[in-house]
């Protein structure tokens, strides 16, 4: 099995922003999407390794960092100031770090702004992937999210909210493809209204996907809202929006062809 490099924290001026020379890295992991299991075997050794493990917040499963070795902070609370002084600071006194992003950190991570006033001072940094909340919420489905004679695209967007002024949830939405809307279960009825799609579109809610707690409700654009609410849903939920949802009225692949 490779070994983690070892940490070669050098860092020579800690005022304001510091510069640490060379040092590091530190990992950015995926935690996957809920399920402990469903994290990538390098992301498993890198947070068994680990010194310190700061977290993003309740959609990370604290069932995968139980029994670990390092020390666990949830990065809610801290100012991106904060929990780079704290990377810096733990490079610096050689221990491992990870920056554990729920899901695949490319989306919706807010990694870049944290990676570079790292890079700018000096910290080598190593991203590794995980299995996105979108992944599982079609595996929780049991389907593709591209499927033939139904849709060949895929659009992963966001509503407008507390972090983004504007969207383009209607425009994308005319285009007809499968749609993953992230972060969007909150204003549900607000996201549902700016499609231009069909009432009888098939929509689903997976509410947090991979986890023993996991709902999935179905039905369509017209009634999902309320089936929603009923759940008892506000939070933490994919919506998957597109024929590929209801199973049906697809073609067979040429993967499969009898030649
Ligand atoms: C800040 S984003 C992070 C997404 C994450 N990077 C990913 O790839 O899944 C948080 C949003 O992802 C979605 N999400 C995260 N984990 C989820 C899960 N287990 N099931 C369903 N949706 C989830 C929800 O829409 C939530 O509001």
């Amino acid at each position: 099995m490779s070994q983690i490099p070892p940490n070669q924290a050098k860092i020579v001026d800690s005022a304001g922003h510091p510069h640490c020379g060379s040092a590091g890295p530190v990992y950015f992991v995926g935690a996957g999407p809920g399920d402990p299991e469903l994290i990538t075997v390098k992301g498993r050794r890198l947070l068994e390794a680990a010194d310190l493990i700061i977290y993003a917040g309740s959609l990370v499963n604290p069932a995968l960092l139980e029994g670990l070795k390092g020390e666990t902070v949830d990065s809610n609370g801290l100012s991106l100031e904060e929990t780079t002084a704290r990377i810096i600071q733990a490079l610096h006194e050689g221990r491992n770090v990870v920056r554990l992003h729920s899901g695949d950190p490319s989306l919706y991570g807010a990694i870049l702004e944290q990676i570079k006033p790292l890079e700018d001072a000096g910290v080598d940094v190593v991203v590794v992937p995980g299995v996105s909340s979108l992944f599982a919420a079609a595996a929780a489905l049991k389907t593709q999210l591209t499927l033939k004679g139904v849709s060949e695209s895929l659009v992963v967007t966001r509503p407008a909210g507390t972090t983004l002024e504007e969207d383009q949830v209607a425009g994308l939405s005319r285009h007809g493809t499968t749609m993953a809307v992230f972060l969007g279960t909150e204003r549900l009825r607000e996201v549902l209204a700016t499609l231009e799609r069909p009432l009888d579109t098939p929509v689903a809610v997976v509410y947090h996907a991979s986890w023993p707690d996991q709902k999935i409700i179905s039905g369509t654009l017209a009634d999902i809202a309320q089936k929603v609410e009923r759940a008892g849903i506000r939070r933490s939920a994919m919506i998957l929006v597109g024929g590929v949802v209801s199973r049906s009225g697809f073609r067979r692949s040429h993967l499969y062809r009898n030649r």
